[in-house]
């Protein structure tokens, strides 16, 4: 049972009203079929054929003054999704999230103002140690979204992303068809994979 360890989030369809209660109740979930199926291939072709042109960028921590690149702590190389050099795919997730952003606002009042993505390259042996989304002199970043774009992915695999929830943790691999949303103010963290990871990171924010 490669996804037991899953089994502890409330695993729901892309229904905003089960997303906001579990959002609510227990801070996290994973969205089954969301993407799309279709998306989700054209996303991981996308983002394929953005880093065979070099336009993804290594990521750094921190904002503005404090902004570091530190490869030890955060090895991805990222693209934001509304970047001209997106296609189609970037296009389309975004419209979705934006929908998802109105609704939770609508259903928890959170004052969700915008929405923001980025496409993410693991290499293998890359990780994003432990953090939150929320910096420390901003706390815009309210629901952070990952969607997975990983067709294939065994537990040896690695690349989990942990997820503090109070006193446990729990694992969720980064296989395609999986988007885990919980609130930013959660910590967690990417631990290494032995194969390039690929994923989505968006953050409703307001
Ligand atoms: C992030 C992040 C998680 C993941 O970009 O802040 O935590 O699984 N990403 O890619
Ligand atoms: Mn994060």
């Amino acid at each position: 049972m490669p996804y037991s360890k899953m089994l502890s989030l409330p695993h729901i369809s892309f229904q905003p009203e089960s997303i906001a209660q579990a959002l609510a109740e227990v801070g996290a979930c994973l969205i089954k079929d969301f993407p799309p199926p279709v998306l989700t291939t054209q996303l991981h072709a996308e983002l394929r054929q953005l880093a065979e042109e070099s336009l993804l960028k290594p990521a750094a921590i921190g904002r503005a003054g404090n902004h570091q690149e530190r490869r030890d702590l955060r090895g991805d190389s990222t693209l934001w999704l509304d970047d001209p050099r997106c296609g189609q795919a970037a296009e389309t997730y975004l419209g979705q999230l934006a929908v998802l952003r109105q609704s939770l606002n609508q259903l928890l009042f959170l004052g969700l103002k915008e929405a923001e993505a980025h496409y993410a390259l693991y290499p293998p042996g890359a990780r994003y140690t432990r953090h939150r989304d929320r910096f420390r002199d901003s706390d815009a970043r309210v629901v952070t979204v990952v969607s997975y774009l990983n067709p294939e992915w065994s537990a040896d695999d690695g690349g989990q992303l942990r997820l503090y929830l109070s006193q446990q943790h729990t694992d969720i691999l980064p296989h395609a068809a999986t988007t885990l949303c919980f609130l930013s103010e959660l910590e967690h963290e990417v631990l290494p994979a032995r194969r390039e990871r690929l994923s989505i990171a968006a953050w409703l924010r307001r």
